[in-house]
């Protein structure tokens, strides 16, 4: 008698919505009613049911309920900050002074970063964000504590300890030195384990000084495949502190150049003002970009020149940028960088592929993920359910709508987490709606402690200079 020992499969069935060739390069929207055999996480077949039964027998085969989608790719978030979200009213610096930086000198409690990071990861993956690149904490035991939660939980993960020794506030203040080895040890423990990534992170130049961004370099240098993250161009008072702190250097992102920082493994974030000189630049070194549409909003950044950011050939995906962006959403990140352009003289006329391209493939490949973003044959089943409650106005939108395209685009027009019914990372279960574990749920605590805070009375803080 002979026993099969192939690894078993399992069939995915309804309707499949992804983009897997560039809107922005004459992709389109593929929508099609099909079914996918998932073996070991992978995609290994896309076509008919009966086709994926023949092939699998005896494969059990789960009926998708709505729309099936790629998991959606966040590419710019900060852990720390998820319980500010909704700190409205200021630019910028300001906001950093007080709403942000407070809380991010929280995550010194070790026990406090614990909580938070288990409350980010089910944040994160309830909004459907299967992949992310994170922005850590200031403090190594709290970034390790982001490692953890994420290695727990099965989400593709690039972060890193956050970085900065000037402006801000002094409790978060390293030293190159000390930046370096907590990096090392941070990078031993986790970089290449299981799903995770390091990426060196100053918070932003602003912060950053020379000798604090040559030490990045050399941790850049140290292993292989480490990804480098920061800020940049996000605030025009923000950009006349850093041409300040920075004489010899001929825009923001020539300081991040200058260290040897831009590359096709660097994503900066924001870039809502650049010059044309800078977009030649992150076009040359395949420098990518995060564009986050509700940030820019709320704290009245501008808005994000996507059509220059195309033109000259630099790489965009999306980002919430919780918490000055208003939640994990990139249904609500899309819908924001819709109207963005629509605002704009000279913007794009995003269709619901883009958007989609945008909260998918694009962050896919952004952070050198090729196996992500899409769902065909060969890739990694990341992938979430999009099944709005029963009586919802987006369940009638979807039965009703007139095309797959009309459906999507409803999805970002009107989806939130709370129409996500199921998440798949690597081909099992992350998440179902409703099955929430309630022991980081502490309100009370959190209407106590996340108020925004007077400026710090120590150190230099960066109202100066705020327009
Ligand atoms: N620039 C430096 N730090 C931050 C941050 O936490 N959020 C945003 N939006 N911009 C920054
Ligand atoms: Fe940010």
């Amino acid at each position: 008698m002979t026993h099969d020992t192939s690894p078993p499969a399992e069939i995915f069935h309804g309707r499949i919505l992804d983009t897997p060739d560039d809107p922005f390069a004459n992709g389109v929207l593929r929508a099609e009613e099909c079914a996918l055999a998932v073996v070991d996480g992978t995609i290994t077949f896309r076509g008919s049911l009966a086709e994926a039964q023949r092939l699998h027998p005896a494969a059990p085969v789960t009926i998708v309920d709505g729309l099936l989608l790629p998991g959606l790719v966040d590419t710019h978030v900060h852990y720390p900050q998820q319980r500010i979200i909704g700190g409205l009213g200021m630019p910028l610096l300001e906001w950093l002074d007080r709403c942000a930086l407070p809380e991010e000198a929280r995550m010194a409690d070790a026990s406090h970063a614990a909580t938070v990071a288990g409350e980010f990861v089910d944040g994160l993956i309830g909004a459907g964000t299967t992949t992310a690149l994170v922005f850590g904490a200031h403090f190594a035991t709290a970034t390790d504590a982001l490692f953890r939660a994420a290695d727990r939980s099965a989400l593709r993960m690039t972060a890193g300890l956050v970085v900065a020794d000037r402006e801000l506030r002094g409790d978060l203040h390293t030293t190159p030195e000390r930046a370096a080895s907590e990096a090392a040890g941070l990078i031993g423990a986790w970089h290449g384990k299981g799903k995770l990534r390091y990426a060196v992170t100053p918070r932003f130049a602003l912060s950053s000084s020379p000798g604090l961004l040559d030490s990045c370099r050399q941790t850049l240098e140290s292993a292989p495949d480490l990804f480098f993250t920061s800020h940049v161009n996000e605030n025009l008072a923000e950009i006349a502190v850093v041409a300040s702190l920075f004489p010899s250097s001929s825009s923001y992102s020539d300081v991040y150049d200058q260290h040897g920082l831009l590359g096709p493994r660097s994503l900066l974030a924001h870039n809502v003002h650049p010059t044309d000189a800078e977009l030649a630049r992150l076009a040359d070194t395949g420098t990518s970009v995060a564009h986050c549409p509700s940030s820019n909003s709320s704290l009245g950044s501008g808005l994000f020149p996507l059509r220059r950011h195309l033109d000259a050939g630099v790489r965009v995906s999306l980002g919430s940028d919780v918490g000055a962006g208003t939640g994990f959403s990139h249904f609500k990140e899309g819908l924001q960088a819709y109207f963005h352009q629509q605002l704009q003289p000279d913007g794009l006329a995003l269709g619901p592929a883009h958007l989609l391209y945008l909260a998918t493939r694009a962050g896919a490949l952004a952070l050198g993920h090729s196996e992500v973003g899409y769902l065909g044959v060969g890739a990694t089943f990341d992938a979430i359910e999009v099944s709005p409650p029963p009586a919802s106005p987006l369940h009638a939108i979807l039965r009703h709508a007139a095309s797959a395209e009309r459906a999507l685009a409803a999805v970002f027009a009107n989806g939130t987490s709370a129409d996500i019914s199921r998440v798949w990372m690597g081909g099992a279960v992350g998440h179902t709606r409703g099955c929430h574990d309630l022991k980081h749920h502490t309100t009370l605590e959190v209407v106590a402690t996340s108020q925004p805070s007077a400026p710090h009375p120590r150190g230099p803080h960066l109202l100066k200079g705020e327009q």
